[in-house]
């Protein structure tokens, strides 16, 4: 070691205070990164242990975690069955780098995976994260056609991820920088057949052939609370199969039981997609795992003869641990029926929520959902517009929809700062204020968030907006 280095270990990494984690984070993260955390997010509170849908902080308080952890945590934090299965690996030393030998685990994930999809959606990879398992999705499709067809086709609203491929086909708000990527991408409008088969018209060969290879489609945007139609979505395969163009649905949000089927695509049936993409909650909230499932067929056209073995790999594909975390977590959603929960807090979220929008036209705009994954859209008239203009902080005048967020941080404060309650905001589309529990979240913590939100919402907007930038600009601005 040279003698200017100090290398923290992990004893004094769990022990550090919170002013070190963000001193660290200040030096060798992000400065900006560290300035939006604690001004709009929670960044003044160490978190110290999590379980369920609760979180436990330093400063002795227990938080309820209506988060969902943004997906990941259908399973809510640390469910006993993850870490047992995590635990046992580790116990038999078993081999995480497996290249070279078959991995049980990776046989077995497979194999699951392709008996809880439907049809021949049988032939999977395993990568790290929802990005790598959309850019791996396109580059089947794209080599299912032999490099012979050039469009590919993305909805208006889609989040899809931010690598540079992935990013090139999102047009959620929050992508509002233009990085290079994939070449020939049409746009269509979310949901809406008219136009999807006005781009695949528009992208016709000039000997009249169908020159689109994929069309992305998320059957349910998470980040927007909309959906396409069955009766679309059913034209959409039909028009896919017609024209050979590989149909990905992107599910890395809303898989695993979160809108109360195991995905949502298999609330209709018969509908199968060609390659169906997940991630998020397939760790079980503790491993960064992802795959993308390609009807057998498919994949058989595309890649399986021993030229093309190599052509699409990445480094942590399939490793040890997070394969055998995967085929806990996937066990654990079908035995524990995580779709028959979802459909739970559906029951109750969807008629609490719809209360509270009659109860406060003037505070919320909208309610949408499924499962459990709904959103509130608060109110954004002209008054409360200009004052969160008027009061909010100057640095953000690039973001056109900065005054929106306000508002609905304001709630997301409230519901902290009064009712420790823990939410989150779309940073697509509308802003909505998310209510996502994880799946373990029983009807007592329903009720006691839909009764919290009402309390919040009671004071109205104006007095929580002026509330919630009056403390941030004591404290912070
Ligand atoms: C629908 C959808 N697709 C893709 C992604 C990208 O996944 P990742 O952030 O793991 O790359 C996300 C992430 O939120 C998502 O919600």
């Amino acid at each position: 070691m040279m003698p200017s280095q100090r290398l923290i270990g992990i004893d004094e990494c769990e022990q550090m205070a919170l002013k070190q984690v963000q001193d660290l984070y200040q030096n060798y993260v992000s400065r900006s990164q560290v300035s939006l955390t604690t001004t709009f997010g929670f960044g003044r509170v160490r978190v110290e242990r999590a379980e369920g849908c609760w979180i436990y902080t330093a400063d002795g308080r227990k938080v309820l975690d209506f988060t969902g952890g943004v997906g990941v945590l259908n399973h809510g934090h640390n469910h006993p069955r993850i870490l047992a299965a995590r635990q046992r690996f580790m116990d038999s030393r078993r081999m995480e780098v497996h290249k070279a030998f078959f991995s049980p685990y990776l046989a077995a994930l497979s194999h699951n995976v392709a008996q809880v999809l439907p049809g021949d959606l049988n032939i999977s990879y395993f990568p790290n994260s929802g990005a790598e398992a959309n850019e791996g999705a396109i580059k089947m499709a794209y080599k299912y056609h032999d490099g012979q067809r050039q469009t590919i086709l993305r909805a208006d609203i889609s989040f899809h991820g931010k690598t540079l491929g992935s990013g090139s086909i999102t047009g959620s708000l929050e992508n509002n920088f233009r990085f290079p990527g994939l070449p020939n991408i049409q746009v269509y409008q979310y949901g809406d057949m008219d136009s999807v088969r006005a781009a695949v018209a528009a992208a016709r060969t000039s000997a009249g052939g169908c020159d689109v290879y994929a069309i992305m489609v998320e059957p349910y945007s998470a980040s927007t609370l909309r959906s396409w139609s069955e009766e679309a979505l059913r034209d959409l395969r039909e028009l896919c199969t017609a024209e050979r163009i590989m149909l990905i649905f992107d599910e890395v949000y809303t898989g695993w039981g979160k809108t109360g089927s195991l995905f949502y695509f298999m609330r209709y049936p018969g509908l199968i997609p060609d390659v169906l993409t997940y991630s998020k909650s397939f760790g079980g909230g503790k491993a960064s795992i992802s795959g993308y499932t390609a009807r057998e067929s498919v994949f058989r056209h595309a890649y399986d003869r021993l030229a093309d073995v190599i052509l699409h790999s990445t480094t942590y594909y399939g490793f040890g641990e997070e394969t055998a975390t995967a085929i806990e977590a996937v066990n654990i959603v079908v035995t524990e029926d995580f779709p028959g929960k979802a459909r739970a807090i559906e029951r109750m979220l969807e008629p609490g929520l719809e209360r509270l929008r009659k109860q406060y036209p003037d505070v919320i705009a909208s309610v949408s959902g499924v499962g459990a994954l709904h959103g509130v859209e608060l109110a954004d008239g002209p008054k409360i517009l200009n004052l969160a203009a008027k009061l909010g902080p100057s640095g953000f005048s690039g973001d056109p929809d900065f005054a929106k967020k306000l508002i609905t941080l304001s709630v997301i404060a409230a519901l902290y700062r009064e009712h420790d309650i823990l939410s989150y905001y779309s940073p697509n589309t509308g802003n909505p204020l998310m209510v996502a529990p994880p799946l373990v979240t029983g009807p007592d913590e329903v009720e006691y968030f839909l009764s919290c939100l009402e309390k919040v919402l009671a004071k109205g907007l104006t007095r929580l907006l002026t509330g919630f930038l009056k403390e941030k600009a004591t404290s912070l601005w």
